[in-house]
């Protein structure tokens, strides 16, 4: 589909730790033929390999804290530059601040390109926390599982790339509740940001992610491609 468009696409997932942007944008990735740029993973690469920037941004994952705009902006700006992004990306965890937002509408305007919509997953705080509990993620390619609701075919291996699986040290009960807080207060406004642009579509992400996933490619216009 994306082969057909003239101009790149641009669309953001938006929701709450533990929503299922990770996991829908996974599934969509695949559909679309477009990246899946998560900062959260570009984050924990740069910890994993010691770079200047993982060791600015350590502190701030561990404690559930969102790291400054401008190591942020510039990281993920850096990273749509990369040639696998000329047909356009899909945006997992940023923008998560009104600046970020505001950063990014620029960044694109600079190239007469814009964001084509926002995936707004909304999910019950009670699940969120039950599903941060019980996920368990690849340390190669960044792929969320969950001992319930998607278990690994094999016990501690990525099904897509045979990687380790590991728990998240930010998925501990007391940094879940503070990332839910920072959300609802710094990430939430830009529902209304988007929403003003026009952009927003909703999402139910409470149901399961065979039917998440159904609802997001029918939103893009994508469930003919659609494979459980
Ligand atoms: P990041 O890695 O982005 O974490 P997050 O936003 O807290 O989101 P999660 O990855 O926890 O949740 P998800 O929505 O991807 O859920 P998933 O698909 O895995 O950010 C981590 C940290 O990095 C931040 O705290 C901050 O410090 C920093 N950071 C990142 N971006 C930043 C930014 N822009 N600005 C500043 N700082 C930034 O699913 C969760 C679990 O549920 C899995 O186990 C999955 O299998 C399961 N699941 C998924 N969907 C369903 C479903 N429908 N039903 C049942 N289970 C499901
Ligand atoms: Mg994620
Ligand atoms: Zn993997």
């Amino acid at each position: 589909m994306v082969a057909y468009r003239k101009t790149p696409m641009y669309c953001i997932l938006l929701g709450a730790p533990g929503a299922g942007k990770g996991t829908q944008a996974a599934l969509l990735s695949r559909d679309l033929g477009l990246p899946r740029i998560s900062s959260g993973d570009l984050f924990r690469e740069h910890i994993r390999n010691q770079t200047d920037l993982g060791r600015q941004a350590k502190s701030y994952l561990d404690a559930g804290e969102l790291v400054p705009d401008s190591l942020t902006v510039a990281m993920v700006l850096r990273r749509l530059e990369e040639a696998d992004c000329a047909p356009g990306a899909l945006l997992d965890g940023f923008p998560r601040t009104l600046g970020q937002a505001e950063a990014l509408e620029k960044a694109l305007a600079e190239r007469a390109l814009r964001i084509d919509c926002v995936l707004n997953m909304r999910v019950h705080r009670e699940a969120l926390v039950e599903r941060l509990s019980g996920r368990w993620m690849c340390r190669q390619c960044g792929a969320s599982f969950h001992l319930k609701h998607h278990p690994p075919t094999k016990a501690n291996r990525c099904d897509d790339c045979q990687g380790d699986l590991y728990q998240r040290d930010d998925d501990r009960p007391e940094t879940v509740a503070h990332r839910l807080e920072i959300y609802f207060s710094q990430t939430a406004p830009l529902e209304m940001f988007y929403r003003q642009r026009g952009m927003v579509i909703d999402i139910d992400g409470d149901q399961s992610i065979e039917v998440v996933s159904l609802e997001m490619h029918r939103a893009l216009g994508l469930v003919h491609t659609f494979a459980a």
